[in-house]
Formats: C-alpha cells, structure tokens, sequence
C-alpha cells in the first residue's frame, strides 16, 4: 500500500521558537493520528536541527533545497549528504518557486534527484503548470514532460524514495486550490507517466500542493490517487497543519 504523507512546506518562514513550539505540538497530537499518515516538516535549512530535536522520532523532517554537488566549493549551498547527516530523511526538489525564482531547470531537477537519493533522501518531487499553461489546454503536457525530465535517471530500486507533489503553480499561495476532481484527473495522469516510464507507479506516493487549507483537505485527500499534501502557509498555524494531518482517510 502507499505511504500516506502530509508534509509542511515552512519555506522561509520560522524561527527558532517555532521549531519548538509548533513541532512539540505537532508531534504530540500525532501520537493520537490513527489513520497512518507520516508528518513531515520542512523548516529553513538553518533549523533543521532544531526541528530534528522537537520531531523525536515521531516526525520525518526534510529539507527545502540541495545543491546538485556532493560537497566544495559553493558558498550557500547545502548537500544532500549534510542533510542526512543533521537527521532529515526527505529533500524537496523542483519546487516552483526555485524553478521560477532561482531558474532551476528540470535538468538541474534531475541532478538533485540524483544527489537525494544517492545519499539515501526521499526525493518529493514537486511538478505543476502554470494558468497559462492550464488556460492553453496544455497542463497535462506540461506536467508530463516535468515528470519524465525530473526523473529521468532514477534507478530500479530508487523508486521507492520518489514522492512526487502536484502543484499547480496558481494556486500556491494564491487560496485558489484546485478542484478535487481537477487535482485527481492531473494525478491519474501522472501515475500513468510514471506507469510508461517503468515504475511501480501504484506504490508511489502522489502528494497535491497549492492552498491546501484545513476547510479543503478532506476533499482533496478522499481522492483515489491523491496520498496526502504538501502544505505552504496552513503548515505555519499548529493547529491548521494537525487538523490537516486528520484529514487524511484511514485507507487511501
Ligand atoms: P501553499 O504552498 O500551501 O501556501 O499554497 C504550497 C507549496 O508551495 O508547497
């Protein structure tokens, strides 16, 4: 069966005493979750070892970003084999917010899907059309062609470590969510894309990102091929985030 996964996206947003305070609360409610879904936050790189230390080993906690290099000299960078080494067990990759604003291609994708599960990471692959794309008929295509490029080179027995979180680029921050049955269709596509590419496409987990709120997500997550979110700004407000966690249905 598919690993159900909720995972907050804190971007660069945070603090230290957030790491504590929130991700205490998190991880004390999610003792009581019953439904199986694994919680993972995803702070600023600089508190991951704060967030490490609240999570215990209740919460998997991930990084937003790594350089697509093992290690040298890249002011700024941090590597996927750091990032294991502080505790984390998930990287986000192709967000789009670092393929709009930091101009990551889908071939820079690809190498940090690499270097993430190289190093043992789950990789979340994040994919999504923009509303122009959408408006001009080509969504599908679009997302498509990110899957295929992203994951290009993953090997046989890596497929396990791949997440893959639609998101469609208007509705990320924007309180526009897609419709469950927009989200849905979008995610069948994408399973069989991984399905023509070799995968065990009904074993990976297929996460819907973009102004998921604690109002929607039952909706979006009743989907047969939606297996959980990634959260921006509800993963921010503890409440939100639990009550988003609860969302999940006890059997996807
Ligand atoms: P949002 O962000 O929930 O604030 O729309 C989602 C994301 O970018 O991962």
């Amino acid at each position: 069966m598919r690993r159900k996964i909720v995972a907050g996206n804190w971007k660069m947003n945070g603090s230290k005493d957030l790491a504590q305070t929130l991700v205490g609360f998190v991880r004390s409610q999610a003792a009581s979750l019953d439904n199986g879904v694994e919680v993972v936050i995803i702070p600023p790189a600089i508190y991951v070892g704060d967030v490490v230390e609240s999570a215990g080993d209740v919460l998997s906690v991930g990084v937003q970003n790594v350089g697509q290099w093992g290690s040298g000299a890249y002011t700024g960078e941090i590597s996927a084999e750091m990032a294991v080494d502080q505790g984390c067990n998930y990287a986000l990759a192709g967000h789009s917010e670092r393929r709009q604003i930091f101009g990551e291609s889908d071939e820079v994708v690809a190498e940090k899907v690499q270097r993430i599960l190289a190093d043992g990471l789950h990789a979340v692959v994040c994919v999504g059309e923009t509303l122009q794309e959408r408006e001009a008929g080509d969504a599908e295509a679009v997302v498509a062609s990110q899957v295929q490029k992203g994951l290009a080179a993953v090997a046989p027995d890596q497929w396990q470590r791949v997440v893959v979180a639609y998101e469609p680029v208007w509705a990320i921050g924007t309180g526009k969510t897609a419709t469950a049955q927009d989200a849905q269709a979008m995610h069948a596509s994408i399973r069989n894309v991984l399905s023509e590419m070799g995968a065990p496409a009904d074993e990976i987990s297929l996460l819907y990102g973009g102004s998921v709120k604690a109002d929607n997500a039952a909706a979006l997550f009743a989907e047969p091929d939606i297996d959980g979110g990634l959260i921006g700004g509800a993963s921010l407000v503890a409440e939100d985030f639990v009550s988003i966690c609860r969302s999940v249905p006890a059997s996807i």
